[in-house]
């Protein structure tokens, strides 16, 4: 940093003419050595005064425009870096990549940079050290190492605000193709970006995923080994802890099983993301066919679950009906579970006519509701506001995470709208299909 600042002092100084006292104190010796011969003259010489004092002055006149011009002669520092800036040829080159690229003269100073580097570091200015913008400390000591004579240097890239993205930075002399060989010949060296962050992001959902997958695995494992042991050795006469041990060992090989399921149903969903299912699908008999089969959940929670249907009672979108029924089944399971202290569930299907493009099924609680924070990360997988709440009630964290998938297969929306204490609405919106299924 030290070493570049102190070019940047040499720059200015080269690009601003010299002034006349600052030229005059640049010239003090010749000046005054010249002074002494005059002043030798009148007094030994007996030379005339007034005459050697206009020669004292032509004399000087001459020194100091002599030093003018030498200042002159020599080529502003500004346009001495234009032989050194690149070809248009090359400029365009480096435009056309997608990623940031900055190419930087022997001294650090930015000759160029593309747009994408731009973007990145908008105080990123041509002249200046690359040092005044990019102030990562590893990737200015590369940078001072290849322009010392390492080939090339890899290092990574953190940029924090506004969000945060990493990159891999390669940095490498370019040293002119006349002179391979010629190792101490370091005219400029490249910046090039690797932007890191989509692979670290994927990378960090695997292991995280694969952490959550096990350890959801390991908890029923852990208690069905327990009872095992328990079965086989303590209670092993015990006819009466058996079938109680027995009971609670299912149930928890059922949730292995499950989520299990759900783990396989999720990967599928994800396969053909990309795929819209085309069978019809009739929306309002989906639900209410979930409604049924949850009003028993419903009745041992005391929790009253209506179905409004407004506008047509026939809705017909393209999909895949085992997957809207997972939706449906998965919403209003959620809605009883988690909000079964507000004492009633509401759905209704908004439709308005019979010529509206849309239909959007709402899902509200009046329970607890979800604080704001939470609601965004809802759909991660294993996402739970309580996780041992949830697991008590059985529930893995997939449940949203299906939901919102099945949803974006069926270029749906999902929304959820929740405020802690009003409890909270969860919709999903889909395009009606052209077609509908005749009556
Ligand atoms: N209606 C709701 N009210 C309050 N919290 C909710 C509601 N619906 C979901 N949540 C919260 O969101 C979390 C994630 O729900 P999700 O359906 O993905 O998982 P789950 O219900 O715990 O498990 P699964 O659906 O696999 O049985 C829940 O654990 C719960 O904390
Ligand atoms: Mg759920």
């Amino acid at each position: 940093l030290e070493r570049l600042d102190k070019t940047e002092a040499l720059e200015i100084a080269r690009l601003r003419q010299p002034t006349l006292p600052e030229r005059a104190a640049r010239l003090w010796r010749p000046l005054a050595l010249l002074a002494t011969v005059f002043v030798a003259l009148i007094l030994f010489g007996s030379a005339n005064p007034l005459l050697s004092l206009l020669g004292f002055a032509v004399t000087a006149a001459v020194l100091l425009s002599f030093a003018e011009q030498r200042v002159q002669i020599a080529p502003p520092a500004a346009q001495q870096r234009t032989p050194a800036a690149l070809s248009p040829r090359s400029e365009a080159l480096l435009e056309s990549l997608p990623d940031p690229a900055i190419i930087i003269d022997k001294r650090a100073l930015v000759l160029f940079a593309n747009q994408p580097a731009r973007s990145l570091l908008p105080t990123l200015k041509i002249g200046n050290p690359l040092s005044f913008t990019l102030r990562a400390p590893d990737v200015l000591d590369a940078v001072e190492d290849v322009l010392a004579g390492t080939p090339i240097a890899d290092v990574e890239y953190i940029e924090r605000v506004p969000v945060e993205r990493s990159f891999n930075v390669r940095i490498a002399a370019l040293t002119p193709i006349s002179q391979p060989t010629q190792e101490a010949v370091r005219e400029a060296a490249s910046l090039m970006f690797r932007d890191t962050t989509p692979m670290r992001r994927v990378e960090h959902m695997r292991v995280d995923f694969v952490a959550n997958a096990s350890h959801e695995l390991r908890t029923p494992l852990a208690s069905l080994l327990g009872f095992i042991e328990t079965l086989q050795g303590p209670a092993r006469n015990d006819a009466v802890a058996r079938e109680r041990f027995l009971a609670i060992m299912s149930e928890q090989a059922r949730r292995m099983a499950r989520l299990i399921d759900d783990l396989l149903s999720l990967s599928r969903i994800e396969l053909n993301a990309h795929v819209k299912p085309t069978s019809p699908v009739e929306i309002v008999g989906v639900v209410r066919h979930i409604i049924d089969a949850l009003s028993p959940m419903a009745r041992d929670r005391a929790v009253e679950l209506t179905l409004e249907v407004a506008g047509s009672s026939e809705i017909v979108v393209d999909g895949d009906r085992d997957e809207l029924l997972r939706v449906f089944e998965n919403l209003i399971e959620n809605a009883i579970k988690y909000g079964s202290s507000g004492g009633r569930v509401d759905v209704t299907i908004d439709h308005a006519g019979e010529h509206a493009r849309e239909v959007t099924v709402h899902v509200r609680d009046y329970g607890p509701g979800i604080s704001p924070e939470h609601v965004p990360r809802l759909t991660e997988r294993f996402y739970r506001v309580d996780v041992a709440a949830s697991r008590d009630k059985g529930g893995t964290g997939l449940g949203l995470a299906i939901v919102k998938h099945i949803v974006n297969r069926h270029h749906g929306r999902f929304h959820v709208e929740s405020s802690p204490g009003e409890g909270a609405v969860f919709s999903v919106s889909m395009g009606v299909a052209a077609r509908r299924i005749a009556k």
